[in-house]
């Protein structure tokens, strides 16, 4: 599995949408690689429905979407059709399944389950969730097991933090929230912070008596 920073593998596969060389895809987006178990399985119905229908959300920030999952186009396109259905999509399908029936890009990018096996025993995919930069660097990386789906709303927030503190020298405390205040980076010196932070930075005294918990307003 790659590592925080480093360049996301690029790959060539067979998709819904024709054959994808993953960077040129990419451009100078940010983007949003996630992983299912198989098709015309039932939680992964649910998400990839769940994708379609906030992909305005993705948009609105930036993102392009792309899945995969260790089955052919042709299996893909069938099972669109009951993802629609079920998501109530009517016709519309917004971003690329990518093909992996042999696992190659699975076994790459170390996706696989060892929990979960398909009918001939072969470990599925887990339900991996990988957020790459315009620079083609992996920003963001969540694994989760192929029996508990996810959640986008977690995974919008960590988008906004991603992307916020990609260019401001700000980090995001727990729980942060699009608009919400975010805490100064501790490698901002304190004669910088009136230049960084115009909207100002409240220091909260602490027991220690160490001034490292300075929180300031969003930067805009
Ligand atoms: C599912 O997507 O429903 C699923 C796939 C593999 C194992 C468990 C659940």
């Amino acid at each position: 599995m790659p590592n925080l920073g480093d360049v996301f593998p690029d790959f060539t596969a067979d998709s819904t949408s024709g054959p994808i060389k993953f960077h040129e895809w990419l451009g100078d987006s940010w983007g949003i690689f996630f992983s299912h178990p198989a098709d015309y399985t039932p939680v992964c119905t649910t998400e990839l429905g769940h994708v379609a229908s906030i992909m305005p959300e993705f948009q609105k920030r930036g993102l392009k979407a792309i899945a995969i999952s260790c089955n052919k186009v042709d299996d893909h396109k069938g099972w669109i059709k009951d993802i629609q259905d079920y998501s109530k999509l009517g016709d519309t399908w917004p971003y690329p399944i990518v093909a992996d029936p042999n696992r190659e890009l699975a076994v790459k990018l170390g996706m696989l389950d060892p929990a979960e096996k398909d009918k001939a025993g072969l470990p599925l995919t887990a339900r991996a969730v990988f957020i790459i930069g315009p620079d083609k660097k992996l920003k963001l990386s969540l694994l989760y097991p192929a029996t508990t789906g996810r959640n986008f709303t977690e995974i919008l927030r960590v988008i906004d933090s991603l992307k916020l503190t990609a260019e401001k020298k700000v980090a995001t405390p727990a729980n942060w929230k699009q608009g919400e205040r975010c805490m100064v980076l501790p490698t901002v010196k304190p004669d910088e912070c009136s230049t960084l932070f115009p909207k100002g930075v409240n220091t909260v005294a602490m027991p220690s008596g160490k001034g490292y918990m300075r929180f300031t307003p969003q930067p805009d």
